[in-house]
């Protein structure tokens, strides 16, 4: 959700004249905030292309440096299911099978709308743990 956010990309209409550094924003101006880049700042995640699980032992991410669920009043409704997902089928698979990339090298992301998904749909060997 770091490095391969599902959604890369998010946006809003400025409704009162705004200022971001040293960019002024007339009301009215569409924006964009990349997920994708500010989860891969230096400055916040150093090695940032590295798949480092780890680096989030002891540490809880602040509200503008990890946001796979956007921000602000329209944050995703549905954040705290999703992670309760996760939690729950990661934590089935994992306890339950041994799964292997069918091949060694990273697999590329895919845009497919609005979403980012693994290029060739995560293969993966699949085999039942003892
Ligand atoms: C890993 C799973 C998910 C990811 C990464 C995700 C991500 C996002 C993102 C980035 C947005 C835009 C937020 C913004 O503009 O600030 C969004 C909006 C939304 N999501 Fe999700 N989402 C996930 C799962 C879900 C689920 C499970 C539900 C419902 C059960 C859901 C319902 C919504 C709704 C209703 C909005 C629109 C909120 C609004 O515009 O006020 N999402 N989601």
């Amino acid at each position: 959700m770091r490095s391969r956010p599902v959604i890369p990309i998010i946006g809003r209409r400025v409704t009162v004249p705004w200022r971001l550094g040293q960019y002024v924003v007339p009301a009215g101006t569409p924006i964009s905030m990349s997920v994708l880049l500010v989860h891969h700042r230096e400055d916040l995640y150093p090695e940032p292309f590295e798949f480092r699980p780890e680096r989030w032992l002891g540490r809880t991410p602040t509200t503008y440096e990890w946001i796979p669920f956007g921000g602000g009043t329209r944050r995703c409704l549905g954040a705290a299911l999703a992670m309760a997902e996760q939690r729950v089928v990661l934590e089935a698979m994992t306890t339950r099978l041994e799964l292997e990339a069918d091949r060694p090298e990273p697999e590329r992301a895919l845009h497919r709308n609005v979403t980012m998904i693994p290029a060739r749909g995560a293969r993966a060997i699949v085999r039942a743990r003892d």
